[in-house]
């Protein structure tokens, strides 16, 4: 079964061809990150307007790279939230057109549950439940329980900030540029992470649950002052910037890695999924093997992590099996979807 994904929940505007859920024929994606540099984030507005002009060239340069037309593919799959409203309207709109005017299945999927079928889409074979499934995005922190592809139950999440958008308010904070998480990850490799005694925020009974905006608050106060605002002038040099970002970045990802770890052992995982931007993250690939050699921990492959349509094509491919059948073409776009 073929099928193109569609993304656009955010400022990638992305489109891809996979074949039964696993096999990658193209994966396209035209991303806004330069544009939305100059903001120091995305900028909604100036977001739809690009993925309207974007939205069907990429559809066609998917399908080109595939080397196929519209008559090969069998359905198509829509990430219909969670994410920015006028965004997912484009990509749900786009995907509801091309399905009634193609004759095709229309087929809606969750984009946080893509991130994590990033993770098992190279390796349907060797799947086993339970396991543990861990989303590290700009929007999104959660663990949770996966009896199987479709079948989860939240098990923490965080109270205040994402981790994704933690890294990019500290980056912001040191002057760097967006996304904040790659440019932290970079400075961070010449920093030495223990210099600063930053801690992660513990939730009071809820000992799966994550709070980064102290540790945020932490890092402003140290290198502004107390009572600093976002506002207010840098009091360290450039070379205490690297030292800041490896201990924020160090704090931050061992938080993730040790409640990651108690919740696989409290669930009784056999494997741990990791999904989501900040997955990219080369430092919380190497702390998760160092801590942890019994669970095995899959990531997605390269290209896989950050926001994209093939794992939306693979997800949808899944859910129609599930359902055995397509979704209606009066489905929504939701900001937020309960998880
Ligand atoms: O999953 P994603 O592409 O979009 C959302 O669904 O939110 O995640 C984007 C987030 C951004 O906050 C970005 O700073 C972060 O992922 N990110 C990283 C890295 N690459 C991207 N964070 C830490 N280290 C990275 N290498
Ligand atoms: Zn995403």
């Amino acid at each position: 079964m073929i099928i193109l994904g569609i993304e656009s929940t955010c400022d990638e505007t992305a489109a891809a061809i996979v074949k039964d859920g696993h096999e990658i024929l193209s994966n396209v994606i035209s991303s806004q990150v330069d544009i939305h540099k100059e903001f120091g984030g995305v900028f909604p507005e100036i977001a739809c307007r690009h993925h309207i002009n974007n939205i069907l060239p990429v559809i066609d340069e998917a399908l080109k790279n595939a080397n196929m037309t519209h008559s090969s593919i069998d359905g198509i799959a829509i990430a219909h939230g969670p994410g920015l409203m006028g965004a997912l309207l484009i990509g749900l709109h786009a995907a509801k057109a091309l399905s009634l005017s193609w004759k095709k299945k229309f087929i809606g999927v969750n984009h946080i549950e893509a991130h994590l079928y990033a993770a098992m889409m190279g390796r349907l074979e060797d799947l086993l439940f339970p396991s543990l499934g861990v989303v590290l995005s700009g929007g999104h922190t959660m663990l949770v329980q996966i009896d199987s592809i479709g079948h989860y139950h939240r098990i923490g999440s965080t109270v205040d900030d994402a981790i994704g958008e933690a890294f990019d308010k500290v980056a912001a904070m040191l002057g760097l540029p967006y996304p904040g998480g790659p440019s932290i990850e970079k400075l961070a490799k010449e920093g030495d992470p223990q210099k600063y005694a930053f801690k992660p925020g513990m939730v009071k009974n809820s000992p799966f649950d994550f709070s980064f905006s102290g540790l945020k608050t932490k890092v402003l106060y140290t290198i502004k002052g107390q009572q600093a605002n976002r506002h207010s002038p840098l009091l360290i040099d450039d070379d205490e910037k690297k030292h800041i970002a490896a201990s924020f970045q160090r704090a931050a990802l061992e938080d993730i890695v040790n409640k990651s770890l108690s919740a696989a052992t409290q669930i009784g995982a056999h494997q741990i999924f990791i999904g989501g931007g900040v997955s990219n993250n080369r430092e919380l690939r190497r702390l998760f093997a160092e801590k942890c050699s019994t669970i095995p921990q899959f990531w997605p492959s390269a290209g896989l992590s950050l926001d994209n349509a093939a794992m939306i094509a693979g997800l949808g491919y899944q859910k129609f099996l599930l359902q055995q059948e397509g979704d209606s073409l009066s489905l929504r776009a939701q900001t937020r979807i309960p998880f």
